[in-house]
């Protein structure tokens, strides 16, 4: 299983470095067949080597360059850093349109990056029941057959309420997927300790990408035991 935590833009590179520790240890000295991969604000990223992979929450579609602000492959690959989120609604509600999505796609696909692709409906189209046409045209254009792709079902109106899509609705969206692409598929949107061990034993679902609940890492480890 798939055990991905998005950090989104908290902790800071010290409270990262424990955050860090604390996890290793803990996937160390315990039975762990998941995989785990954690984004960290990029400010935070170690050159230390962990049981786990970090990734990049986000990234500019270049090596280097005059991009103000920006990260490029060139700093993500001083950390070794091979996975990167592209897509995820609170980069999309920025201004990170379609076009702009597939040109990092395409960067981080010649790059032979992992990418996690993120996907999503807002509670209007959810409610109209256009959900799947939506969903649809969000990968359209992208290679979907791309080797090192993971798509990430992540309703817009799930994320960060406490409230989870249910596993029914899950299992419904995930079986579309499953007729688009065979890549690995993830359900993302308030996933807790209450809710993981389901969502996890979904037919189609190959893992969670997690936020709130992986802030702190005590319970970011209680959330990986729940599906061990
Ligand atoms: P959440 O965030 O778990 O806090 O809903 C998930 C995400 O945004 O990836």
């Amino acid at each position: 299983m798939k055990i991905y935590a998005n950090l989104k833009c908290n902790h800071s590179r010290k409270s990262f470095e424990n955050y860090a520790e604390i996890l290793d240890q803990d996937l160390k000295s315990s039975f762990n067949t998941h995989e785990i991969v954690v984004f960290p604000p990029s400010s935070a990223f170690s050159e230390l080597k962990f049981s786990f992979r970090q990734g990049a929450q986000n990234f500019y579609p270049t090596l280097n360059g005059n991009f103000t602000g920006e990260i490029g492959l060139e700093m993500l690959e001083e950390f070794d850093i091979k996975d990167v989120i592209i897509g995820h609604s609170e980069r999309r509600i920025l201004g990170e349109n379609d076009e702009f999505l597939k040109h990092k796609f395409d960067f981080a696909k010649e790059k032979g990056l992992n990418i996690i692709f993120c996907i999503g409906e807002s509670d209007v189209v959810y409610m109209n029941g256009s959900s799947k046409e939506f969903l649809k045209s969000q990968l359209k254009e992208l290679d979907l057959e791309y080797k090192n792709l993971t798509i990430a079902y992540e309703p817009i109106w799930a994320i960060g309420s406490g409230k989870s899509a249910s596993p029914e609705y899950i299992d419904e969206i995930l079986d579309f997927l499953r007729t688009l692409s065979s890549a690995p598929l993830l359900y993302g949107g308030s996933v807790n300790l209450g809710n993981i061990a389901e969502i996890s034993s979904i037919k189609n679902c190959n893992g969670v990408l997690v936020g709130s609940a992986s802030f702190e890492v005590e319970n970011f480890i209680k959330l990986i035991r729940e599906i061990e």
